[in-house]
């Protein structure tokens, strides 16, 4: 069963600098694919750990299917692995010794599932990443992208409740990266599981999210459908992030009940003049006309 997943005022102070982490807030409904978008260091791969339980967040609190699993200050800290959360990192990180269909049973071997069950569902998941006619090859015989196909099918076997994704694709040449995007979003969403996906790639964001959250310096700037953050960015670095911009200087002269309509004032190159309305930008990168 997939779960909701919801962060509150995470916070993660490591021992020197500013904090990774800086009150980030979220809900993520069961089944939604979100997307944690920002550059180097804005704190994407802190807050995933903090989900997944592998690090102790310094306040906030974690919970899924609404069960609390973290909350350092009622002192609340579920283990890793009673949180029943599947994890795809940018290393494949699958056993070497091991072929492909015994790497992807092994967590439920490890979970001493009746053999009946570990065949069944292993044969599903390798069906469903495309892998049934590698299942016995030794796992260092495949490609990278192959292999990323077994970390992920070895994550979702045990049918986890949450799906955590961090950078998967970025070992992969940009062909194969094109080709697994795609394909990482029908499978996700095949499987029903609830899954939040870490990236620094705005295309990757735009295909695979069904929203998209905008981070910076450890702060969430705003997180909203990908049509919404680009038409709509919340400031002048989401904007920037999220596509080429055209930026006209303005000053906001009037602004509707809900904030849906403003009028601008701005300046081009006839001189002084007002703009009324708001400029559509250049389709969303990522989606099929850019491709
Ligand atoms: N174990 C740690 N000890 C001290 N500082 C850390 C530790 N892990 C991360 N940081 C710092 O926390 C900040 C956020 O790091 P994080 O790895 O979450 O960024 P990121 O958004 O995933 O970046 P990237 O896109 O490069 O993977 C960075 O300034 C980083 O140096
Ligand atoms: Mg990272």
């Amino acid at each position: 069963m997939s779960a909701s997943l919801d962060v509150r005022d995470l916070r993660k102070q490591f021992a020197a600098g500013r904090p990774a982490v800086d009150g980030v807030s979220f809900h993520v409904p069961a089944g939604e694919i979100v997307v944690l978008l920002g550059p180097s260091g804005c704190g994407k791969t802190t807050t995933l750990r903090c989900i997944a339980g592998l690090e102790h967040p310094t306040a906030g609190r974690v919970s899924i299917g609404g069960r609390l699993m973290s909350a350092p200050l009622d002192g609340v800290q579920v283990p890793p692995r009673l949180r029943n959360i599947g994890m795809v990192f940018q290393s494949y990180a699958v056993w070497p010794h091991m072929t492909v269909r015994q790497n992807v049973a092994y967590p439920l071997r490890h979970r001493r599932a009746p053999r009946a069950e570990i065949e069944r569902k292993t044969g599903d998941v390798l069906a469903l990443v495309g892998l049934t006619e590698f299942a016995e090859r030794p796992v260092v015989s495949l490609s990278g992208g192959q292999m990323q196909r077994v970390a992920l099918a070895r994550s979702l076997v045990y049918q986890p409740q949450l799906l955590l994704l961090d950078e998967p694709l970025s070992n992969l040449d940009a062909q194969l990266r094109l080709r697994l995007r795609d394909d990482l979003r029908r499978i996700i969403k095949q499987t029903g599981v609830t899954a939040l996906y870490v990236t620094h790639d705005q295309a990757e964001a735009v295909v695979l999210g069904d929203r998209i959250g905008v981070m910076r310096d450890g702060k969430l700037l705003q997180m909203a459908p990908a049509d919404e953050i680009y038409n709509r960015p919340a400031d002048l670095f989401v904007a920037n992030f999220t596509g080429a911009s055209n930026l006209l200087a303005g000053r906001v002269l009037a602004r509707g009940a809900t904030g849906e309509r403003a009028a601008r004032q701005g300046w081009n190159s006839a001189g002084r003049q007002s703009l009324h309305g708001s400029c559509r930008r250049p389709p969303l990168p990522g989606h099929a006309d850019d491709l």
